[in-house]
């Protein structure tokens, strides 16, 4: 597993596991007890995925040392304010059982979150948490936050994979230097990733699966992945993409899927918006 340098100088690895949709407090506990113990040390939450607590439980029996490991979660859309950033911020940290914070994220561009990213800011500098960032900011958003801020987002959190590569969105975050991270590196499935003929065409050479590909493609563009399975073997085979490099031919080959939109969230559709306000995080 390789690791990256964020724009304040920490370390951060290449690819890490996600757990949204995993509700079940002891499947939740078990998929990250089974990730860590599969090699991943990037662990990546929600407060809206309400299972920040299950995470924390497998933290404290992981039998990994903290400063090893990196965990990341995010701020919901109701407490995007300064005041409710401030309190959200503990209140996750609570749940998870940590002193402090690798990144903390904006979960959605929504609500007051200027307030929330000053309060943020007052966060990282106080050295509760070690990086800030943003999901979901779109190039327009971004670049609005970067030219109001003082401490640059590390992070932004986007949906990418072979089917919405989002190059323009990559290029705007490669000028503020924020580094990209994929949500939904498999497209959550869709697209019929997992039995694409190209990917698959490709991942027969180096003796890989179309998963696999797929996530070698995100790293090697420099984007960190984040795949989700409560399945321990695709866990292990998600993770088993360090050793082999696709040659240029197959990345330009793998460039040819982009669609050039998303399939699974619409974030210009006022009824989307208005659902992600609507929901609210657990007590
Ligand atoms: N910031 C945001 O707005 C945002 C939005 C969405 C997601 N995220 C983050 O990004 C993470 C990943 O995205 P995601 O969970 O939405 O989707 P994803 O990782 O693209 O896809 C997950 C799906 O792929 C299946 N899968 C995983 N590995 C597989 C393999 N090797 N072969 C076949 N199937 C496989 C999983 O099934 P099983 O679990 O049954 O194995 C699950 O159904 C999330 O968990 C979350 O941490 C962030």
């Amino acid at each position: 597993m390789e690791y990256i340098t964020l724009n304040n100088g920490i370390k951060m690895p290449l690819e890490g596991f996600g757990v949204f949709q995993v509700p079940d407090a002891a499947q939740c506990e078990q998929a990250v007890l089974d990730a860590i113990a599969s090699g991943y040390r990037l662990i990546d939450t929600a407060a809206a995925y309400a299972n920040e607590e299950a995470v924390g439980a497998a933290l404290k029996k992981c039998g990994v040392a903290r400063e090893e490991l990196f965990i990341t979660t995010k701020l919901w859309v109701q407490d995007a304010s300064y005041e409710g950033a401030k309190k959200a911020f503990q209140k996750s940290l609570d749940k998870l059982g940590l002193e402090t914070l690798d990144l903390y994220l904006i979960h959605q561009p929504m609500g007051d979150y200027i307030g929330a990213y000053r309060a943020m800011e007052e966060l990282y500098k106080a050295g509760r948490v070690r990086a800030i960032g943003v999901c979901n900011f779109y190039p327009e958003r971004l670049t609005d936050l970067c030219e109001t801020v003082e401490v640059m987002p590390a992070v932004n959190q986007v949906e990418l994979h072979p089917f919405f590569q989002q190059e323009k969105a990559l290029a705007v975050m490669k000028e503020y230097g924020v580094r990209p991270e994929a949500w939904g590196p498999f497209a959550e499935g869709k697209h019929g990733i997992f039995t694409h003929p190209v990917l698959t065409a490709i991942g027969q050479k180096y003796g890989k699966s179309a998963a696999q590909v797929a996530l070698r493609w995100n790293v090697q563009r420099g984007v960190v992945g984040i795949p989700k399975s409560v399945h321990r073997e695709r866990m292990e085979q998600n993770f088993d993409i360090w050793d082999f490099v696709l040659s240029k031919e197959d990345m330009a080959e793998i460039a040819g899927l982009d669609i050039g939109h998303s399939e699974i969230v619409d974030h210009s559709d006022p009824q989307f918006i208005k659902m992600l306000h609507s929901m609210k995080t657990p007590d």
